[in-house]
């Protein structure tokens, strides 16, 4: 039998500007429900692009003086960047000006012509730019703004063609009234359902004053309408209407089409109207999700209060950014971001809650058991009692959110798991059951559990963090592959005497004072050049003292955690003369370092590398670049070598 399979998609996103965090939110939850799906056994496919065309996109342009292709191609570029560093696991990234979805276009702007449901007339009306939409006086008013946006409307005059929209309203509200499921939340429903009954106009689907678009196949004075352009990406990406449509076959009709709630309009009245008149199956359901709102309102480039999701990511980390998203946004609801907000949940949830069960946990069992997993012995009293019921019930009730696309709600599920593992260390107090030799089979137990929790909510919260399982799997001994599928998250399937080894903090705590005066001093530019910036405050204070000739024990040598790692980008930091900015591959993770070897070696020698890092270093700004780790090199006089590898070991391997 075929596997079932999973189709969702996100808006493709108008390279008119760099995105923001908010963009990000739509991407990050599309990623996790795929990811979910994958672990339950879905075929899936993960539909993300771009939106080149149109009147706002040729305007930009012009005013960067560009071509309009040279100007989409930086930008979009941006965001395929922005995706990797989030770790979007798309099967497929359309863009509008790919041959292979023009084509589709103009495909199905002919056949509904020919079915006679798109016509020529003239349009007189109104138009907002910033939104690509039509309004009527009515809608405009007296003021004639854009009841959308807010923003002045211009007013068109031009030979057009036209969709026969207003034919399909009766069939569109019965096809919405059948499917409850097709319009979600059930607000955005309603709100639509009322839209609908007030009327549907035809709808003007071509333009002549600007060239920015797809032909109309039958007039190439006219291009089409960027909106009938842009959501035809939702099959074009899949093969609709070409020799090869294997895809099509397979995955259309869409299981969802994830979007903001200010493009639910055009994705439950414009698309479907055109597949229906195109024959076509409807998508199974939209959903509109909340913005994620600034306390100045609205994140939008023309206020200036965008927040660069890049810079968040280098700052705190992918997965952390991730969680917030995820976590802070109530199903549906618009939620508020602040970097103080951010800074709190990672503190309180992923360092204090998460990061510290798995360091105390590992750090137990090596204290008491020489780092070998020791076996359970049964449950004991009230405390075993709860924690087991919590970890039984937990997967299903998680999953049950997941599939709502309730995020928020599946990762506050999982965490009521681990504040109750966090606090049955502090009921059953291991460190005193350590002291009475009678007690080491209940202390083998305590442990024993207490790491079966930590496996199952690593399990539980890899569709949200995809880069923590493999860090965490390294740390308890468990096998990557047993952990891949939503099974595992049964109890009991961690293995007796596997071996764990303590590893850097997952989540380093942020202090809240050294942050500002990091993100202070890395505004009034580099302090220091070398890799040196890098030491701890005191550590200068030693050398200089003449303490660095002492010893050290091999405790104090492992505190350092020095690994492998591959350079995967290199550039120059901007106005300096020593420094370079290095992308590096960790395990699973990126990171930035700026390191002072600029005057020893070029970006393009430095890319494929293999160099030993300092892993757990704390993060520091360098000329406002997160640098989270330092290179090892060797000096004498004027020459410098980075230490690197012979043999091909993979990046994350322990150098010790
Ligand atoms: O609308 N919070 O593209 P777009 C949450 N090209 N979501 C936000 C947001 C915020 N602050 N700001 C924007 C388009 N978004 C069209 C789509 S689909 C066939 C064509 C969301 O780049 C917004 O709601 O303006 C939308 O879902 C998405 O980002 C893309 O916006
Ligand atoms: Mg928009």
């Amino acid at each position: 039998m075929s596997k079932k399979t999973y189709y969702i998609t996100t808006p493709i996103y108008y390279p008119s500007a760099k995105l923001h965090i908010g963009h990000a939110l739509t991407t990050v939850m599309a990623d996790t429900m795929t990811r979910y799906k994958r672990m339950q056994g879905y075929d899936t496919y993960f539909l993300t692009g771009s939106d080149e065309h149109g009147l706002k996109i040729e305007r930009s342009a012009r005013a960067a003086g560009k071509t309009p292709q040279e100007y989409v191609d930086e930008i979009v570029a941006g965001f395929q960047y922005l995706w990797k560093r989030l770790d979007i696991s798309h099967d497929d990234f359309i863009r509008t000006t790919e041959e292979r979805h023009q084509k589709v276009v103009q495909h199905i702007f002919r056949k509904i012509y020919e079915k006679g449901d798109i016509y020529l007339s003239s349009y007189e009306g109104w138009y907002c730019t910033p939104c690509e939409a039509f309004f009527t006086e009515r809608q405009v008013g007296e003021n004639r703004l854009c009841p959308d946006c807010q923003r002045p409307v211009e007013l068109v005059q031009e030979e057009s063609y036209f969709f026969k929209m207003s034919q399909y309203q009766d069939r569109l509200l019965k096809f919405i009234e059948e499917n409850p499921d097709f319009i979600q939340p059930v607000s955005r429903r309603n709100e639509m359902i009322n839209f609908i009954k007030g009327g549907l106009e035809d709808l003007c689907i071509s333009r002549t004053t600007f060239n920015w678009g797809v032909p109309v196949p039958i007039n190439e004075k006219h291009v089409i309408y960027v909106w009938f352009d842009a959501l035809t990406n939702y099959i074009s990406a899949l093969g609709y209407g070409s020799e090869n449509d294997e895809s099509y076959q397979k995955y259309w009709p869409a299981d969802v089409h994830l979007v903001g709630k200010d493009i639910v309009r055009f994705h439950t009245v414009i698309w479907p109207t055109i597949l229906m008149a195109a024959e076509i199956p409807l998508p199974k359901q939209v959903f509109g999700h909340g913005w994620l709102l600034l306390e100045s309102g609205k994140m939008s480039k023309s206020k200036g209060n965008v927040v660069d999701p890049i810079e968040l990511i280098e700052k705190y980390g992918a997965a952390a950014i991730r969680y917030y998203l995820l976590r802070e946004i109530p199903l549906g609801m618009d939620g508020y971001y602040s970097e103080d907000s951010l800074i709190k949940k990672i503190n309180t949830d992923l360092a204090n809650g998460y990061g510290n069960l798995v360091s105390r946990t590992v750090a137990m069992i090596e204290k008491y058991f020489g780092g070998i997993v020791p076996a359970p012995q049964g449950v004991e009293g009230e405390y075993d009692q709860e924690l087991l019921r919590l970890a039984e019930t937990t997967p299903q009730e998680a999953a049950g959110y997941y599939e709502k696309l309730d995020f928020a709600n599946a990762l506050a599920t999982v965490w009521r798991l681990i504040n109750r593992a966090n606090k049955y260390i502090d009921e059953t107090m291991p460190w005193a059951l350590a002291k009475d030799p009678a007690r080491k089979e209940r202390l083998g137990t305590v442990l024993y559990n207490l790491l079966e929790t930590i496996r199952l909510v690593t399990v539980m919260l890899t569709p949200a963090m995809p880069e923590i399982p493999p860090l965490v799997w390294a740390q308890i001994g468990a096998d990557p592959a047993q952990n891949e599928t939503w099974e595992a998250t049964q109890w009991g399937q961690t293995r007796t005497g596997q071996q764990v080894t303590k590893g850097a903090a997952l989540f380093p705590r942020i202090d809240v004072k050294e942050r500002q005066a990091a993100d202070a001093s890395g505004a009034q530019g580099e302090k220091t050049t070398t890799p040196e910036a890098h030491a701890a405050p005191g550590a200068k204070a030693k050398e200089q003292a003449g303490e660095n000739a002492h010893e050290i024990t091999i405790e104090d040598f492992a505190k350092i955690d020095l690994r492998v790692a591959e350079v995967i980008a290199c550039e120059k930091v901007e106005n300096t003369e020593k420094l370079l900015k290095l992308e590096i591959k960790l395990g699973a993770e990126v990171r930035t370092i700026v390191s002072g070897i600029a005057q020893h070696y070029t970006p393009e020698e430095m890319i494929g590398k293999k160099v030993i890092v300092v892993a757990n270093l704390k993060p520091a700004k360098l000329r406002g670049i997160l640098s989270q780790g330092m290179l090892l090199a060797a000096s004498q006089g004027d020459t410098l070598e980075v230490l690197t590898l012979e043999k091909d070991l993979p990046t994350g391997s322990r150098v010790k």
